[in-house]
């Protein structure tokens, strides 16, 4: 018996025939159990012997079983690490990359170059109300030059703004000393405007608003020059030209020289060299006045710029709706690597 499972035993492979083998001598019906059985029959003498060595037997198909079960073990381990084995010098996947909007890196560059100067970052809400949007800019009901910006009326007295100018109103109202306020502020604007290439119900401006005791017109372009300098090249100019808002006086609309063409965006500036990129002006002393400042003391200046439009200069882009479709292919041109 011993012989004949130790000899099974060796060339067994599988765990499950190591299983069997042991049900074959060891089990209720094994065979040596049956010797174990069977010893009744035998005499007084033979029984020690027989017991003796029917147990040695026992252990040593034990053992055998025992031992071929860990190599087993081992051998099955082994193929398992081999088969879940990763190569590290393979080449990773690669993840592509996303990255900020250009209209986020836009006024995210705006902000900083804005920053650089000591303008503070403000936000404002975009539900406005009728007072914010146009009476503390010096436009009353009824004032003709509402006309130049069609709102979207929620009720008689709140809209969707149709500028950042409001943060101007609500800034200076919110100073409680009537200090000195130095801030940008960029933000969603909306228009009852049909969309098109150039024209787009929903778009971006950027406020600028400088008061202190002495800001002048020289101060505005000053910081209106650094600013185009800074994010078109040294060789840009700036010009400023007579224009009207309500709530600045004098009123100007500022072009940057295109002289230096560079490839697509020269067609945005057609024949003149020059082309508008914003308006601004010395804030009105009405508006110093209702905010709570006092214009003999006070002086400021304030700038709106739309982000999307200097975007287009900058990169020659020539459809603002090119901001809105989220088409990953426009997109990914201006993801900086
Ligand atoms: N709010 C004006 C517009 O949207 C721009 C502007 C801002 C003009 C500040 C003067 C001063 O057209």
């Amino acid at each position: 018996i011993q012989a004949e499972a130790l000899e099974k035993i060796a060339q067994a492979d599988k765990m499950n025939q190591l299983q069997d083998i042991k049900v074959a001598y060891l089990g209720k019906k094994g065979s040596l159990t049956g010797v174990l059985r069977g010893m009744g029959k035998l005499s007084k003498e033979e029984r020690p012997v027989v017991g003796e060595i029917a147990n040695r037997v026992r252990e040593s198909i034990t053992a055998a079983l025992n031992e071929k079960n860990e190599a087993l073990e081992k051998i099955a381990l082994e193929e398992q690490l081999e088969a879940e084995a990763v190569d590290v010098s393979l080449p990773g996947r690669p993840v592509p990359n996303g990255g900020p909007h250009l209209l986020t890196s836009i006024v995210e560059e705006i902000e900083d170059l804005f920053i650089g100067m000591g303008f503070e970052v403000r936000e404002g809400p975009e539900v406005e109300t009728d007072y914010f949007n146009f009476e503390a800019l010096n436009l009353p009901k009824n004032h003709p030059a509402r006309d130049m910006q069609d709102t979207f009326y929620i009720t008689n007295e709140l809209l969707m703004r149709t500028h950042t100018s409001p943060v101007q109103a609500r800034t200076m109202k919110g100073n409680e000393e009537s200090s000195p306020v130095k801030m940008i502020c960029p933000g969603k604007v909306y228009r009852r405007d049909t969309d098109d290439a150039t024209h787009s119900h929903q778009f971006t401006q950027i406020e600028g608003l400088y008061v202190d005791r002495d800001v002048r017109m020289s101060d505005l372009k000053g910081v209106l020059d650094k600013f185009a300098k800074k994010m078109f090249g040294s060789d840009r100019e700036i010009r400023l030209r007579p224009s009207f808002f309500p709530f600045t006086e004098p009123s100007v609309e500022m072009d940057i020289s295109c002289k230096v063409c560079h490839g697509e965006g020269c067609s945005v500036c057609k024949h003149s060299g020059w082309i508008e990129i914003l308006g601004g002006g010395m804030v009105h002393p009405n508006v110093l006045e209702m905010a709570g400042y006092d214009p003999k003391e006070f002086s400021g200046f304030a700038f709106g710029m739309g982000p999307e439009r200097i975007a287009m200069l900058k990169y020659g882009i020539n459809d603002i709706r090119q901001f809105y479709l989220n088409d990953k292919r426009f997109l990914k041109q201006y993801h900086k690597a």
